[in-house]
């Protein structure tokens, strides 16, 4: 008896063996190596992130709260060695989970069976069906039958139509085959189509296989990743030996497009903070990703990583010295050192020309030596034991500073020079829960002054001597413009490491969130937009004709354009801004601007206009009409710039196709049109044939009243007007998050040329 109980277990054991050694060598050969789990997390926290060899990504889970909905649910078997991954709760065995949207799966294969006597001995014809919204991927699959005397079908249902497709594949005499050919010779292939959701075989014969029994009696049918299978004349028996292949399944959430998933906030599932959303090209519903620059998985609320370039030399392109930004990273020059850092541009250059070197150096250390005698002098013996403030206070340009300042002494408005220990007092010791918004260049926070006025301070990440001439630029020229349109600088402080602006606290954020966040835009109202266009024309056309000495922002861009409670444009970010002396038109400098905004005449010659500004407020007029960014990777090549996109839809007259919902739904047509028209003269090529910023707030000023009076004549106004599709446009773009008025966030969106011959 128990004799007899060791010999059942024996024979179970070999069994067993024997299963498990020959499935494991087929999915060994048909998976590949099994996919290491990446150095992120992927599941919920307390979930399993792995079974056996498959990771578990969220929105897949084993468990009620580790996956999304019911049909990411993922029975991990653990009675395998390794433990097995199954779809649902079914057999359908589960080899690789990838974030991108696909997954592997092993489905059996159908095969047909003759004896001599052409008589069927053994037949199978497998199926499949999916759950809800997975699909079978087209590019990556086909349908594969192995036989000489056969043809199959493989049939089902995609979209809610039925669908069939097949082959033959036939040979006389087993040297007609050829290693590797999948052609009609004992072995074809064909695709299958899109969308596919429901797969069955069928396997038949022309002559019950009475000619080429001697060497061949069964027929095989599978659809099959394609690079796991290669036909060989060998497999014409040995497939036999094999249950299943592996094939590839799309996935992606819900069965709706991006936009309607983003109208229910509580079901979307793009949860990252900077996740983005996109349409497959094969099946339904939407899938995440995570933007260039972070690594992670989208569908998990913080699942987006900022990937740190600096920390691998191959992410970036830094010569000297690297600086890990969100989404992107900085280069930087040691001291000593200029050039833009980058090795594929000017890298880090010690100093001039050695004779310019030797000339200019020698005379700028003769009054820097002076001047910081003079100066340390006086402040030694001022005050000892504040050395260390006033170390940064010269790093930060404070003399240049206060020189220019007492030249401007007789202006009433002059900025304050706030202590250190007043801006920590501000700011709680600048505290996280007080930071407002964050950028490539640093942060801001909001802070309380003791008279209790609500202010926002600016904080610069890194110390670069080229900011801090940006720096004492943006102050001097803020500190000469008054202009209930423009940001107001109420005073800076140099004692810190980093310097720190000050500014009226502008409660509403930035005109980019405003235009580009879904649920924001929708109650931007067309009257709204306008007097917003109208508001910022005025502060620009101020700036170039009124101000005492004529200024050309240079970085006009929505992002800049912050909004109080009235929703009242406030102008910000001078850092870039230049004086023109009144004698001169045009100046030469380095061409500085974010991509999307910058002029292109001005890229190409150097020379900075006012026409400039006009070029960059087009685009912000065309961001206003159509709700669509400057500048976006996730639309098609042509619509990337929208400048250029916008340009083509008015000369196709397509222009309200693209027009935001608000616009179309409340603005007058033939006021619409003419802003439009505003917009595209705005965007001529040519800087002479732009309007000047004076002529563009005329226009719209005139336009806000309704007042008769115009520049641009509209010639081709009211065609096109009936067809008022309000049908989506399919290329939403997920909001970006929290954008400060303080410089770019990534490379991509940065660029400084360096101009002819140097400085
Ligand atoms: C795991 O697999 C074994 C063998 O196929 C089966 O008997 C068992 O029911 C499975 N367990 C679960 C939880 O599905
Ligand atoms: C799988 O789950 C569904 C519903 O959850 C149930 O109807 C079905 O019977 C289950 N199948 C098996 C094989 O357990
Ligand atoms: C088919 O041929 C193989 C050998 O080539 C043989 O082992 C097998 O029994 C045959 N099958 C049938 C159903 O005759
Ligand atoms: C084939 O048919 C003959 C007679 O018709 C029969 O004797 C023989 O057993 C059959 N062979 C098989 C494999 O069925
Ligand atoms: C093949 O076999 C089927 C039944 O098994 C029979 O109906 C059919 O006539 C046969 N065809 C040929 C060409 O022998
Ligand atoms: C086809 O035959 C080749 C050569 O024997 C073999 O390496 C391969 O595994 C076979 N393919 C399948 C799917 O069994
Ligand atoms: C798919 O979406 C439509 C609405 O777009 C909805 O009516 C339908 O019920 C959805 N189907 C499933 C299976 O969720
Ligand atoms: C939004 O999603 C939640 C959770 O999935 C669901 O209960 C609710 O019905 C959805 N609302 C709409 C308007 O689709
Ligand atoms: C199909 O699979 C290939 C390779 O795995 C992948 O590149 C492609 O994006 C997939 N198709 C879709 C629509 O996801
Ligand atoms: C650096 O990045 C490259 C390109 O993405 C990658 O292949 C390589 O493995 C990375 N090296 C390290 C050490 O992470």
């Amino acid at each position: 008896m128990i004799m007899g109980f060791h010999v059942l277990q024996i024979i179970l054991l070999t069994v067993a063996l024997t299963s498990s050694s020959s499935s494991s060598s087929s999915s060994s050969s048909s998976s590949a190596a099994a996919t290491p789990p990446p150095n992120f997390p992927i599941a919920k926290p307390n979930c399993l992130n792995r079974c056996g060899n498959v990771n578990i990504p969220f929105p897949f889970g084993t468990t009620d709260d580790c996956y999304e909905s019911e049909n990411f649910f993922i029975t991990c078997n653990q009675t395998f060695n390794p433990p097995k991954a199954f779809l649902k709760n079914s057999s359908i065995e589960i080899t690789d989970i990838s974030l991108d949207g696909q997954l592997r799966l092993l489905q059996f294969i159908a095969h047909d069976c003759y004896n001599r006597n052409r008589t069927r001995v053994s037949y199978s014809d497998p199926w499949i069906y999916l759950p809800v919204f997975f699909t079978v991927n087209n590019t990556a699959n086909k349908f594969t039958i192995v036989g000489c005397d056969t043809y199959g079908f493989v049939s089902g249902r995609r979209l809610n139509r039925n669908y069939q497709t097949g082959c033959t594949a036939m040979c006389d005499a087993e040297d007609d085959l050829a290693e590797g050919s999948c052609t009609g010779l004992g072995c074809c292939q064909t695709s299958i189509p899109k969308e596919v959701w429901r797969v069955e075989l069928t396997l038949k014969s022309y002559e019950n296989y009475s000619y080429v029994w001697g060497f061949n009696n069964c027929s095989y049918g599978f659809v099959v990743e394609e690079s796991a299978f290669t036909f060989s004349p060998k497999n014409l028996t040995n497939l036999r030996n094999v249950e299943r292949l592996p094939m590839v399944i799309d996935w992606a959430i819900g069965n709706g497009s991006c936009k309607e998933a983003q109208m229910n906030s509580s079901s979307y599932a793009c949860r990252s903070v900077n996740s983005k959303c996109y349409k497959p090209s094969n099946g339904y519903g939407y899938r995440c990703y995570c933007p260039e620059g972070y690594q992670g998985n989208p569908y998990l609320v913080h699942g987006c990583k900022d990937i740190d370039e600096c920390q691998n030399s191959s992410l970036n392109i830094c010569e000297k010295k690297c600086v890990n930004t969100a989404g992107g990273f900085q280069c930087v020059c040691p001291k000593g050192y200029h050039g833009d850092g980058r090795r594929d541009g000017r890298g880090c250059i010690r100093g001039e020309s050695l004779a310019y070197k030797l000339a200019a150096g020698f005379a700028l250390g003769v009054i820097i030596l002076l001047l910081a005698a003079c100066w340390l002098h006086l402040e030694l013996r001022r005050r000892r034991q504040n050395k260390m403030k006033q170390k940064f206070f010269v790093q930060n340009g404070g003399i240049l500073l206060q020189e220019k300042l007492i030249r401007r002494e007789r202006s009433s408005d002059t900025a304050k020079i706030f202590s250190s220990s007043e801006l920590q007092k501000a700011t709680d010791n600048f505290n996280n829960s007080m930071i407002i918004g964050q950028g490539g260049y640093g942060t801001v926070y909001k802070g309380l002054l003791p008279d209790n006025r609500i202010v926002a301070i600016k904080k610069s990440k890194v110390v670069d001597p080229n900011q801090i001439e940006q720096f004492v630029n943006e102050v001097i020229i803020l500190s000469q413009v008054n202009h209930r349109n423009v940001v107001k600088l109420l005073g800076c402080c140099l004692e810190t490491q980093v310097p720190l602006l000050v500014y009226e606290f502008i409660s509403n954020g930035t005109l980019f969130e405003h235009v580009h966040n879904k649920a924001k835009a929708r109650s931007l109202s067309w009257e709204t937009r306008l007097k917003i266009a109208t508001e910022t024309a005025g502060v620009l056309s101020y700036l170039h004709s009124s101000a005492s000495t004529p200024i050309i922002h240079r970085d006009v861009k929505s992002a800049n354009i912050l909004l109080d409670h009235t929703f009242t444009a406030k102008v910000s970010d001078f850092g870039a801004s230049k004086l023109v002396p009144l004698d001169q038109t045009q100046l030469s400098t380095m061409v500085q601007g974010t991509f999307g905004y910058l002029d292109p005449e001005y890229m190409q010659t150097n020379q900075l206009t006012e026409k400039s500004d006009v070029y960059s407020f087009g685009v912000v007029l065309v961001e206003l009409l159509t709700g669509m960014k400057a500048l976006s990777y996730d639309r098609p090549e042509e619509e990337r710039n929208l400048a250029n996109f916008f340009l083509s839809v008015m000369k196709q007259e397509r222009l309200f196709q693209i027009l935001e919902d608000n616009v179309v739904r409340e603005g007058n047509k033939e006021r619409v049109m003419k802003v439009a028209v505003l917009a595209k003269s705005c965007l001529n090529v040519r800087g002479d044939d732009r309007p000047s910023m004076k002529e563009v707030a005329m226009e719209l000023e005139g336009l806000k009243v309704g007042a008769k009076h115009s520049w641009v004549q509209t010639e081709n106004s009211a065609q096109d007007m009936e067809s008022l599709l309000s049908e989506g446009f399919s290329g939403y773009i997920n909001g970006a998050g929290y954008s400060t008025s303080i410089g770019f966030d990534s490379l991509r969106d940065q660029i400084i040329l360096p101009v002819d011959g140097g400085r």
